[in-house]
């Protein structure tokens, strides 16, 4: 085993590199299609209690229990839970903060992939003259890797072996290459995303066409923030944020465990890790807020947004906006849209590889260089099949298995297991230990007991979940004596029939493209 002594080169860098694993497509693509799709107002509610009660918990614990591991010499969660709970079983579960990683770059680095095609094609002009079928066909076109009409054959997975190389090669350079990225990364899309959400919250009705006289900008802001108390009780809308706040702290998966390794043992964690954390939020529910939401409803109204909601409109619908703006300036907007997409993405998938390469340093004695290489072609692997398969919904069950499941299952492990098993009052020590701010006290309380709790309350909410999400139907379903019906995303429905199966049988004929 080698015993590294590698650690951050500055203050700044770590926050940056740990802000950089959080932000990520999850704020930008997803926050803003869970809060449509969960009541707008309704879901920020919420959003922001799951973050108090179970996001800066889980930052603390993951915080705490990395560096406690790097003092040992351990980089990775197996190993760093190996020196948290010596000689039992229960390290085994640090497997989850390995594997899962790989599972989930190898569907995230193909989005990334994508934003990399997309720089160019704004620039090259692609999009210029295009109606908006025509740039959603585009995208349909660029996903059908056998039948893809871009310009380039098999483009899409030309990028993507673009786009792990890259990873590769700044893995390789060690941490000193992942703090490189932040530096630049960071700045940069905030700067565009801070750019693009002025231009957000300043269209107005001016996107208003003849087509689309209701549209207006700040619709879709007064949908998103108005507060609606109602909803509250909706146990849907609390599955939904507490999954969002999962995915994008990036916690339940290690890399936090990974990056935190790497802080020497007297420094601060508990300022550090609040402070990424709260970049996180603030690049989530202001600027990713900002953008793609008002754009949208600037242009095609709200009800347009509400019923297309989803993860295509970043690619399939703002190429189009943006040529609302003329030629020179779409071309602007989609660099600097993509390009945002792109930083965020990598400074996250660099997050998701790092502590594989640890992993195989601290286990094998493999330098960083051959350490990336395997995580770059094992991702490969794992990842052509999301690639070739995106259609028949390959791409989906990785997004169930790795990267919603996985996270609820480890993180609600790793929490009993930092409260109960290593101990809270340990626990607590290791939080505080150099610590520049004074966390208050209740926090104790609620990692030992609410943390947990609200963590195995989502978790057999994943296991059991209901039939269509109606948690109150069948709440009622229950009481009448009719029992508890399942969804097809339910675990055990999940399992039983073989999700796979089912959706490759059902998957729908090659797109058409005109
Ligand atoms: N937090 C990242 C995002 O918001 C995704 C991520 C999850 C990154 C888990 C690393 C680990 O996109
Ligand atoms: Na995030």
């Amino acid at each position: 085993m080698t015993k590294t002594k590698e650690s951050w080169g500055s203050r700044i860098g770590l926050i940056l590199a740990m802000a950089g694993n959080a932000v990520g497509l999850g704020n930008f693509l997803r926050f803003p299609v869970q809060a449509v799709q969960n009541g707008g107002g309704a879901f920020i509610i919420p959003y922001l209690v799951c973050f108090l009660l179970m996001g800066i918990p889980l930052l603390f614990i993951e915080w705490s229990s990395g560096r406690y591991g790097g003092r040992f010499g351990n980089h990775s969660t197996p190993y760093i839970l190996d020196t948290m709970t010596k000689g039992r079983i229960l390290k085994y579960i640090g497997v989850f903060g390995i594997f899962t990683n790989i599972a989930v770059a190898a569907y995230y680095a193909y989005i990334e992939s994508w934003t990399m095609s997309y720089v160019l094609h704004s620039v090259k002009g692609t999009f210029v003259g295009m109606d908006q079928s025509d740039v959603a066909n585009f995208f349909l076109s660029y996903t059908d890797v056998l039948h893809s009409t871009t310009g380039i054959p098999y483009e899409a997975v030309i990028f993507y072996i673009i786009c792990l190389s890259i990873n590769v090669y700044v893995l390789s350079k060690g941490l000193g290459g992942v703090e490189k990225v932040a530096k630049i990364g960071m700045p940069l899309l905030i700067l565009f995303g801070v750019v693009l959400a002025v231009r957000g919250l300043t269209l107005g009705t001016s996107g208003a066409s003849e087509t689309f006289p209701d549209a207006n900008a700040w619709d879709g802001l007064n949908f998103l923030w108005t507060p609606q108390y109602e909803s509250i009780m909706d146990l849907k809308v609390w599955m939904a944020a507490a999954g969002q706040i999962f995915f994008t702290l990036s916690v339940g998966m290690g890399t936090v465990h990974c990056y935190a390794a790497y802080v020497k043992s007297k420094d601060d964690i508990a300022l550090n890790s609040v402070s990424a954390g709260f970049m996180n939020e603030f690049i989530e529910v202001v600027i990713g807020s900002s953008i793609v939401i008002p754009i949208a409803a600037g242009y095609l109204g709200m009800e347009w947004v509400m019923e297309n909601a989803g993860f295509g409109m970043a690619f399939q619908t703002m190429p189009y906006l943006f040529q609302q703006w003329g030629p020179l300036f779409a071309a602007i907007a989609g660099v600097m849209w993509f390009g945002l997409l792109f930083f965020s993405g990598i400074t996250s998938s660099l997050a998701m590889g790092t502590p594989c390469v640890s992993f195989m340093q601290d286990e094998f004695g493999w330098n960083r260089k051959k350490g990336a290489w395997a995580f770059g072609l094992v991702t490969l692997i794992m990842g052509l099949p999301t690639v070739f398969f995106f259609r028949e919904g390959v791409f989906d069950e990785y997004d169930y298995w790795a990267g919603t499941v996985s996270l609820v299952v480890f993180a609600m492990m790793e929490t009993i297991l930092f409260s109960w098993v290593f101990g809270l009052k340990k626990g607590w020590r290791e939080i505080n230990m150099g610590a520049d701010i004074k966390i208050p006290g209740i926090y104790k309380y609620i990692i030992k007991f609410v943390t947990p709790v609200i963590l195995i309350v989502v978790f057999l909410g994943t296991v059991f979940a209901p039939k269509g999400n109606d948690w109150s139907g069948n709440i009622r379903s229950l009481f009448s004596g009719n029992g508890w019906p399942l969804d097809n995303l339910s675990i055990i429905n999940k399992i039983t029939n073989s999700g796979l199966r089912q959706q490759i049988a059902n998957a729908t004929d090659p797109v058409e493209i005109q």
